[in-house]
C-alpha cells in the first residue's frame, strides 16, 4: 500500500478512469493520501467523476513515473467523515481555495479491493493486492 501511495505521490498526476454507462472516462487527478491505514483521494460531489463512481464504484487509476508505470484497480468507497475531509485538505492546502470539510461538495473516497499492477520494459509485472 505504502509503494502504491509513493509511486502515485511522487508521479504527481495520475489518470483515473470511471465507467458511465458503457462509455470509458478518464482525467487527470493529483490527490492521494493515507489515513488510518487506508488509500484516499479526494474530488468534489458536484463534478461527473463524482456522479459516476456513486453508479459504479470500479475505477482504474493509471499512473507513469520514469520508465515505470503503474495500474490500480480498484472500488471507491466514500467517506463522509469530517476528520478525514481535514486530514486530505491539510495534505492539499491549495484546495481550500476550492474546498472545506464542512461544505456540502468536499469528498474523499479511499480504494478498496485493490490490485495494483507496477510494470516495466525491463522487468516482469510486480502485483500488489490489498
Ligand atoms: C494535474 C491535475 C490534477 C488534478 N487533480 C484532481 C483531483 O485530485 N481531484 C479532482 O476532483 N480533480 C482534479 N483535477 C481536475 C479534474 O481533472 C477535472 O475536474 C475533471 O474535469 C474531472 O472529471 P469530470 O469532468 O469527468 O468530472 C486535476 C486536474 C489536473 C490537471
Amino acid at each position: 500500500m505504502k509503494k502504491v501511495y509513493e509511486f502515485l505521490k511522487s508521479a504527481q498526476t495520475y489518470y483515473l478512469a470511471t465507467v458511465e454507462g458503457n462509455q470509458p472516462r478518464v482525467r487527470p487527478f493529483g490527490t492521494i493520501h493515507i489515513y488510518e491505514d487506508k488509500l484516499y483521494i479526494q474530488t468534489g460531489r458536484s463534478k461527473e467523476v463524482s456522479k459516476q463512481i456513486a453508479v459504479n464504484s470500479k475505477v482504474e487509476i493509471c499512473a507513469m513515473k520514469g520508465g515505470e508505470w503503474l495500474r490500480v484497480a480498484a472500488t471507491l468507497v466514500d467517506d463522509n467523515r469530517r476528520e478525514v475531509k481535514v486530514s486530505m485538505l491539510e495534505a492539499y492546502p491549495e484546495l481550500k481555495e476550492m474546498y472545506s470539510a464542512d461544505d456540502e461538495n468536499t469528498q474523499v473516497l479511499y480504494l478498496k479491493d485493490v490490485t495494483a499492477t507496477f510494470s516495466s520494459f525491463t522487468a516482469a509485472p510486480e502485483v500488489v493486492k490489498f
